[in-house]
């Protein structure tokens, strides 16, 4: 399973290469319009130079021409960039197109199994369901994670599942149990899965107990 990090901002990429877990970096508009005082372009260079696994980086045209037009522009930036096209007939039109030019996409904002569907017809390196904006409105985020990777199971498709929309570590871990290729994550998401009380409490033990001999 790979663990890209959800974000734009480059202190918590960096900490995510440090603890030797960023495989991948995923950032959106959004997340982009947070980190001022830098181009898009320059902070996605930035990103690809510290991360050397895919990268994505989305377009904000919608219509097909556009979307082709911004997802070559931003593919040159690096190798590793991934351009992230949402999933309209349009997106997956120039999904498609983008897809045999040898550019990887991720088919963004997915809701559903139909639409997964289409994205690894069209041959989306990544699928991207947003878990828990699901959950938000009373939807099943995981359920849905389950639907697709056994519906991809069926195929030869090479389109790999990427779980975002991740807001807790029990969606990364359902994300593992149910076999999924990546879970996208805010970096402080990633910093909780190495929390246990116990963790802290037997090693503070274990220190005192040390230190107590006299050895
Ligand atoms: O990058 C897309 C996705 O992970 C967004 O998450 O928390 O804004 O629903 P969120």
């Amino acid at each position: 399973m790979k663990f890209f990090i959800d974000t734009g901002h480059l202190e918590d990429i960096r900490k995510a290469v440090e603890l030797g877990m960023a495989d991948g970096v995923t950032t959106n508009p959004s997340l982009l319009a947070k980190e001022t005082g830098i181009s898009f372009h320059k902070q996605i260079a930035l990103i690809c130079e510290m991360v050397k696994g895919p990268v994505s980086a989305e377009v904000v045209a919608t219509d097909y021409e556009g979307m082709l037009k911004q997802g070559r522009e931003l593919a040159k930036i690096a190798p590793n960039v991934t351009v992230k096209l949402p999933l309209t007939p349009d997106g997956i039109r120039a999904c498609g197109v983008l897809s045999k030019e040898g550019v990887m996409v991720n088919a963004t904002l997915c809701f559903s199994a139909a639409q997964a569907i289409l994205a690894a017809k069209a041959g989306a390196t990544f699928v991207s369901p947003f878990v828990g904006r699901m959950d938000d409105v009373g939807e099943h985020g995981m359920g849905l994670i389950r639907e697709i990777v056994d519906i991809y199971r069926n195929y030869e498709w090479k389109t790999q599942v990427l779980v975002a929309s991740i807001r807790h570590v029990t969606h990364v871990i359902e994300a593992a149990h149910i076999g999924a290729h990546v879970a996208t994550m805010p970096f402080k998401v990633l910093e909780q899965m190495y929390k246990h009380p116990l963790t802290t409490l037997g090693l503070e033990q274990f220190l005192a107990d040390w230190n107590k001999s006299g050895l």
